[in-house]
């Protein structure tokens, strides 16, 4: 895929985020009056997930008909293959959005030839945008931004996610690795919202076990337009099993990929 058709996308994907961040907004604001469901274990759905994905999926597939698209809420569309495919969380970090916690975005990415293309991540609590992709450095509110050079886990937080999706052992092993390496972790209930901290440098790294990949691709988008690294999440049909998710600024890679055994 060509810059000029990431550029192209990047402009709509800012637009549609934009539009879909103040449709969420209005729904945060009466949380107290939305139908609530549950999909597992702390892991809840609001009729605002829904009404915000389909704000994005069609206003997407009016300006790229020939893209496929996989949300959180309306699944996949047909034929989702190697072509750009549209990546999108309407709302991550749901948990928080309604209990009231202003930790919580629109995520929109896209994958194509097994890379992950662009993101747009759209914090309406606190009007930040965070977009990059191929052939465009990351910006949040348009300036340039770029992960922090660290060296160690001293230099600052990690965050480290975690779902009900998988066992917490793992998940309770790296953070005694943090801490026990003068580390210190964070977790704000929104991976894809800590990856885009990461791209700005807030966060030295962001480790998760599993994450779907409408959680993570904006993100990493994000990361690698700004000069990060991040493991490959779309190796192993990632895109429809999820992967872990592990991303950094480039000279900490070596080191986080030690602290998970990433080999
Ligand atoms: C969740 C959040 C959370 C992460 C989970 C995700 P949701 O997404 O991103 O931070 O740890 O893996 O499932 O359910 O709020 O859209």
């Amino acid at each position: 895929m060509e810059s000029e058709a990431v550029e192209k996308r990047l402009e709509v994907a800012e637009a549609v985020a934009r539009e879909a961040g103040q449709l969420a907004l209005g729904y945060f604001r009466r949380r107290a009056d939305l139908a609530v469901g549950r999909k597992g274990l702390q892991d809840v759905v609001s009729e605002a997930d829904g009404a915000v994905e389909r704000l994005i999926r069609e206003r997407l597939a009016e300006r790229f008909p020939g893209d496929g698209f996989l949300g959180e809420e309306t699944g996949a569309s047909e034929g989702v293959g190697d072509g750009p495919v549209w990546v999108v969380d309407p709302i991550d970090g749901t948990q928080c959005f309604l209990a009231g916690i202003p930790s919580w975005c629109v995520s929109i990415g896209l994958a194509a030839g097994g890379r992950c293309r662009l993101g747009v991540i759209y914090d309406p609590c606190f009007d930040e945008i965070f977009v990059g992709g191929d052939g465009r450095s990351t910006t949040c509110n348009g300036v340039l931004v770029s992960p922090i050079d660290a060296a160690s886990l001293e230099d600052g937080m990690i965050e480290v996610g975690f779902s009900h999706r998988v066992k917490g052992d793992w998940t309770a092993e790296v953070v005694r690795r943090v801490l026990s390496s003068g580390g210190m972790y964070h977790r704000g209930g929104t991976g894809a919202l800590a990856l885009a901290y990461v791209a700005a440098g807030r966060y030295i790294a962001y480790y998760e076990e599993h994450m779907n990949a409408w959680d993570s691709v904006a993100g990493i988008g994000l990361i690698e337009a700004a000069g990060g690294w991040a493991h490959d999440v779309l190796a192993d049909d990632g895109l429809r099993r999820g992967a872990v998710v592990a991303a950094c600024g480039a000279r900490f890679a070596p080191t986080l990929r030690a602290l998970v055994d990433l080999g």
